[in-house]
């Protein structure tokens, strides 16, 4: 007979679980028969002794299978693309249509933000009258119409890891590589999409702070996926400062728009392109270079936009806003915030920006709490920039209760300004890490 008391003593001392053993431990999790305090032991014996690449991948399977797996039944490539996580990501809603208007299928399965900023779902419903709350029937015939699709996620995908990320939240155990790799993937895998990019971000952003730690995430997840029989590949990418100059939930749909109108930052673009060209790619569509240019091509000629477009209509939401910003609706106060000296940029703080963020009312602060779609910050410098006195380095917005003036003095204790330029400019890319045959 197996029991919780041993699988957490052979954890404990580096011993491989069977397969079995797993099922067994994801199921009674689930079910309820394996209480929270013998979880939450196992959980932190795996923060100390990790899992094999074995466990891991037979972790990631149990999960997926703990709810419903989809089978789209659709008649192109169906591609996915997921990111760790990162302030001012707002990469879905760019690559999502770009891919969609290059002829495959994006079905986006996505979560809602916890801290921080928002989640993909948070910032759509900064549209007016977009519905994320779709059957699986609507969502389906979404992604047929248009291409690609973004709903919230149902209660009975990957019942798993609503449960054991819950507890490891409150149980300091959520950044191991193989139990993020497993709470990932299982998600993935049970949308069923044919091929999976990874956006592994990297820096004082990221739950990922060193390169070595990303491409040890980015090798387990493209492995798990690879092994379940997806064509999968893992993009690392810098989140050593916001990616581009928008953050909160409005602005960055705005920023999003004017990005698909050929208006992006320079990282953003470049983040959006690679992941997009990752996706075409995986679908057989061409080299990546040739990947790069059928995206580049899409949002230069204004496709992808379009598709954007037909999408906010599809789910309900006015596509008029791609044209009207004022749709979304304009924050009762709003703070710019100067330079008070001369030099040159070296580090803004993405970590604490994520914070200023939250308590503008762009983020969460608990899984109830409601979000204020107009919050968030504008950038109006980045590093490398060099900055004068008396130059502005971004604008606050919010809606909400807050102490603005306050986090405006935080804000701009998060620019490390100084006389000369630190260090080699950050590759935006670091690496691409492909699955085998692809
Ligand atoms: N995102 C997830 O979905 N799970 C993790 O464990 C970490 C990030």
């Amino acid at each position: 007979m197996i029991t919780m008391y041993e699988l957490i003593e052979k954890t404990k001392h580096g011993a491989e679980l069977s397969a079995e053993e797993i099922n067994w431990f994801v199921a009674g999790y689930v079910s309820g028969s394996i209480p929270d305090y013998q979880a939450s032991a196992w959980l932190m014996a795996v923060c100390f002794s990790s899992l094999s690449d074995k466990e891991t991948t037979d972790l990631t399977m149990a999960m997926a299978r703990s709810g419903d797996m989809m089978k789209p039944d659709l008649d192109k490539f169906c591609a996915d693309k997921h990111s760790t996580g990162g302030v001012g990501d707002k990469t879905t809603l760019i690559t999502a249509p770009i891919a969609a208007s290059c002829g495959i299928y994006v079905p986006k399965m996505s979560g809602r933000g916890l801290g921080h900023t928002g989640g993909t779902i948070d910032k759509l419903e900064a549209i007016p009258g977009f519905n994320t709350s779709l059957s699986y029937s609507e969502f389906m015939s979404c992604v047929k119409n248009v291409g690609f699709a973004v709903a919230g996620q149902t209660g009975s995908l990957v019942p798993a890891d609503k449960k054991l990320y819950a507890l490891r939240n409150a149980t300091a155990t959520v950044d191991s590589i193989p139990l993020i790799c497993s709470s990932i993937m299982s998600k993935k895998l049970a949308t069923g999409a044919d091929g999976i990019v990874l956006d592994v971000k990297v820096g004082d952003g990221a739950f990922m702070k060193t390169e070595e730690d990303a491409e040890k995430l980015a090798r387990a997840m493209v492995s798990v996926g690879t092994l379940a029989g997806r064509k999968c590949s893992a993009v690392l990418t810098d989140m050593d400062q916001p990616l581009g100059m928008a953050v909160g939930n409005s602005l960055e749909v705005i920023e999003a728009i004017e990005t698909l109108k050929g208006n992006a930052p320079a990282d953003l673009r470049e983040v959006s392109l690679t992941l997009a060209a990752e996706m075409l790619r995986l679908a057989g569509k061409g080299s990546f270079e040739e990947c790069f240019a059928m995206a580049e091509n899409a949002l230069t000629s204004g496709k992808a936009l379009e598709t954007l477009r037909r999408m906010i209509s599809a789910q309900g939401g006015d596509p008029n806003v791609t044209e009207d910003y004022s749709l979304f609706g304009k924050a009762s106060h709003t703070l710019e915030v100067f330079s008070d000296k001369d030099g040159f940029i070296n580090k803004i703080s993405c970590e604490e920006t994520g914070m200023i963020s939250l308590k503008l009312g762009a983020g969460r602060k608990s899984k109830e709490a409601s979000i204020d779609p107009t919050a968030g910050i504008i950038f109006d410098k980045k590093v490398g920039d060099f900055v004068h006195k008396g130059e502005r380095l971004g604008t606050l917005y919010t809606s909400t209760e807050c102490e603005i003036n306050e986090l405006g003095e935080e804000f701009r204790s998060i620019f490390r300004i100084e006389p000369s330029l630190s260090g080699e400019k950050k590759k935006i890319i670091k690496k691409v890490i492909k699955g085998i045959d692809i």
